[in-house]
């Protein structure tokens, strides 16, 4: 499985790329936003210190301009996953941009029905957002399973990125489930390393060493 960042703090995304597990970052324009950063110069920042797919999203509406901002965010780097929100527009950008051989992030989709038009229109990653759904008393995590279950009946290659993820359960039924990607906030990411049995049965071997060490 792989573990994305979502978020466009440097700080953030440096921390957590020291642990070499990372294996890319998704931003969105509010993300970006809150660092009060340059959209492209920040998606270009975060690419120099991650090796691994970045999601830029348009902020174009119409298809013919979301072609052109995309294929703009794809040339900043190599890694750029052009993000491109579902609607009617954004699924005929995604077949336009996938034809060029452009890799897209199709994201805010909240149905099996809109999962599957990502998957036709060639989408490299569709992003379910579990954790607005869990907000609306829905159960996001079966989103998960039944896109899973149905991009394995058809063989769609598109990738489903478990988005919206608000903690350490949902990466744990993200996997059960089989979602190839989750992204986190960088403090879920830090929950998952912890376990108090971790920590004091370290700290009983350490003792138990460094007694035997004494005598
Ligand atoms: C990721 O691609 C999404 O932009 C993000 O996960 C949304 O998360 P939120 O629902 O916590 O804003």
């Amino acid at each position: 499985m792989k573990f994305f960042l979502d978020t466009a703090n440097i700080e953030q995304i440096t921390k957590a790329n020291a642990y070499g597990i990372l294996d890319g970052i998704t931003t969105n324009p509010s993300l970006i936003a809150k660092e009060g950063a340059d959209h492209a110069q920040r998606i270009l920042e975060i690419c120099q210190i991650v090796d691994g797919d970045v999601s830029a999203e348009v902020v174009e509406t119409e298809a013919e301009a979301m072609l052109t901002e995309g294929r703009k965010l794809a040339k900043i780097h190599d890694n750029v996953v052009v993000k491109v929100p579902l609607t009617r527009d954004g699924i005929k950008a995604t077949k336009m941009l996938s034809s060029e051989r452009i890799r897209v992030n199709v994201t805010l989709c909240f149905t099996a029905n809109q999962a599957l038009l990502a998957a036709k229109a060639g989408a490299y990653y569709i992003s379910p957002f579990v954790g607005r759904l869990d907000d609306i008393s829905a159960e996001g995590m079966e989103l998960i399973r039944d896109i899973v279950t149905i991009y394995d009946n058809y063989g769609y290659p598109t990738q489903v990125l478990t988005a919206s993820a608000r903690g350490p359960l949902h990466v744990r039924d993200a996997a059960l489930c089989g979602a190839h990607v989750v992204t986190l906030p960088y403090p879920v990411f830090e929950k998952l390393f912890d376990h108090p049995l971790t920590d004091s049965g370290l700290a009983q071997f350490l003792a138990d060493y460094r007694k035997s060490q004494e005598g």
